[in-house]
């Protein structure tokens, strides 16, 4: 019994594949998702997700702020197969104003798909999410989208994303021609020609070639592409990186795709290759050591909670990832933090916006569980036995609002609120050090609207936001803490566990504060 689990485990992580799309708005996302969904066979009609994003939402059962901003304010997950994969898309919202749940969501996955226009390079919310995922090490592959419209050279894409990323690049294929002239893409691994045809978006051939100097390319792309085209792949090959799956499994190289999403150019071979080369569900760190998938014990942790899904029954969903074992409805596991056996009853798979009733899930899996209040995020769930998952990374607010509370009588549930939204660590608070104001830090503007409406829709608070004009804070550590010195462009604050934290303006007060104070150590983030 014990080893045929195991077994089965095994063959179940084998076949996963659990990824998040890392982009800046507007690079293709949910037109690359909408593709990769209907090679699954998960929607069948292109434009659903497309439709999702644009009306979100007729169903009640969405938060209200996403329907009158139309966006996405929290992830979902979406899971297909495909050649014998069972893909698990982490989606992160693509809006301007993600959140530090985005961040979040990023610790569930196992590798990242960047996708970049080709026109616009790299983008700044890419830069943050993409230094989310190098920071974990995690395999990182790169989709250049909108090969059908003019953009950069692919030199110039590669030496910019070495510059501003840091990381090295490898293209698996090469484009042949771009914008009104794109004939196709070459692929290097496989040594074939996959034709675009303008016309007719819909046909895309594929052509076996010995390398790149068959006549059969010249024949396709006239002399002129493919000159370019032998010149460009000779370069590679001399002065490009070699493929190198060790170096790609430690984020260390990424491998480079060229295609367009919305011609569905070049997203099948992407698909295929990346679920190739893509890392299966990976062990995670714990209390009490590393955690494999294929243990037999069901472990898991919860990396975000989605409040309000339903506003007339005021549920929340926790968000879980499995680490190891199997997991089955209705199971006990153990509740690690708060010391008790709680039953897995009703969980539920998430495909586009459809809730499914789960059964059985293995590693990599996203499940998400009815919460009445129990979890928090960062809770580990462990069967036969006490273990918790390192705590998961908490990320240094960039925008600071001062909050008070407009009717005073109401002052026992504006704190009660405070108290518990900032529990659920989407959302940090300070204290300042003189007149005992609070002031919430967050990653996205957002959180603050979400605060907001939550405020009033759980605890009945209308509060009032003024927003500040800090951008960084800095925990100090020091011996002895001077808050004269932080005076100006600056103020001293205190967090919820009365550490000492700066808010700075700007980073020229940053960088004089810390040259003024040698022997302190600024940090990012809590101690
Ligand atoms: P996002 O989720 O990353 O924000 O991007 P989304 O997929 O919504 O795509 C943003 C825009 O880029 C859309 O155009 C989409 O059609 C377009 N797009 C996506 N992939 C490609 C591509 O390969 N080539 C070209 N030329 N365009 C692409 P839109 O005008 O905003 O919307 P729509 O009216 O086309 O739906």
């Amino acid at each position: 019994m014990s080893v045929s689990l195991r077994d089965e485990i095994q063959k179940e992580v084998d076949k996963r594949r659990t990824f998040a799309i890392i982009s800046h708005p507007d690079a293709g996302k949910t037109t690359l998702t909408e593709k990769l969904l209907l090679f699954g066979g998960a929607i069948r009609e292109a434009g659903s997700v497309k439709a999702r994003k644009a009306s979100r939402h007729a169903t009640s059962d969405w938060m209200e702020i996403e329907k009158q901003r139309g966006i996405s304010v929290t992830s979902s997950v979406m899971q297909f197969d495909y050649n014998g994969h069972r893909v698990n898309i982490l989606d992160t919202p693509g809006h301007q104003d993600f959140s530090e749940d985005t961040y979040r969501t990023l610790t569930a996955a196992d590798s990242a798909v960047m996708l970049i226009d080709v026109a616009k390079g790299v983008e700044p919310q890419t830069i943050k999410l993409f230094q989310v995922c190098s920071k974990r090490g995690i395999p990182i592959f790169t989709f250049i989208n909108k090969l059908d419209r003019e953009g950069q050279s692919p030199f110039d894409l590669m030496e910019e994303i070495e510059r501003v990323l840091g990381i090295r690049s490898v293209p698996m294929n090469w484009p042949i021609g771009m914008g009104r002239d794109l004939c196709g893409v070459y692929d290097r691994m496989k040594n074939q020609v996959e034709l675009f045809n303008g016309k007719d978006h819909s046909t895309i051939e594929v052509r076996k070639v010995e390398d790149y100097n068959d006549p059969i390319i010249r024949e396709m792309a006239g002399d002129y592409m493919t000159d370019q085209l032998i010149a460009d792949l000779e370069l590679l090959d001399v002065a490009g990186d070699q493929f190198d799956f060790e170096k790609v499994s430690r984020g260390e190289l990424t491998p480079v795709f060229f295609g367009s999403a919305v011609n569905n150019f070049g997203v099948q071979t992407f698909l295929e290759n990346f679920l190739q080369l893509a890392p299966k569900p990976t062990s995670r760190e714990s209390s009490v050591g590393t955690i494999e998938p294929t243990n037999e014990k069901f472990t898991g942790y919860v990396f975000k909670i989605q409040a309000n899904m339903n506003p007339a029954h005021r549920d929340r969903i926790a968000f879980l990832r499995i680490c190891s074992g199997r997991f089955d409805r209705g199971m006990s596991v153990k509740h690690v933090r708060a010391g008790k056996d709680i039953k897995l009853s009703q969980p539920q798979q998430f495909l586009a916006q459809d809730r499914d009733i789960v059964e059985s899930a293995y590693p990599g899996d996203i499940i998400g569980l009815f919460d009445p209040g129990i979890f928090r995020i960062g809770d580990s769930l462990a069967q036969g036995g006490s273990l918790e998952f390192n705590e998961l990374p908490t990320f240094s607010p960039e925008i600071f609002a001062k909050v008070t509370v407009k009717n005073a009588l109401k002052h026992k549930q504006y704190q009660k609120g405070i108290d518990q939204l900032t529990e659920e660590g989407t959302i940090q608070v300070f204290r300042t050090t003189s007149f005992e104001e609070t002031i919430l830090g967050v990653v996205g503007q957002l959180q603050f609207e979400v605060f907001e409406y939550r405020m009033r829709a759980e605890y009945g608070v209308e509060i009032q936001l003024h927003r500040q004009t800090y951008q960084f804070a800095r925990w100090i550590v020091d011996d002895k803490i001077d808050p004269s010195k932080f005076r100006i462009n600056s103020t001293l604050v205190k967090d919820k566990k009365d550490n000492y934290v700066v808010l700075f303006e700007n980073e020229y007060a940053m960088r004089t504060a810390m040259e003024k104070n040698p022997t302190a150590k600024f940090l990012e983030t809590a101690p």
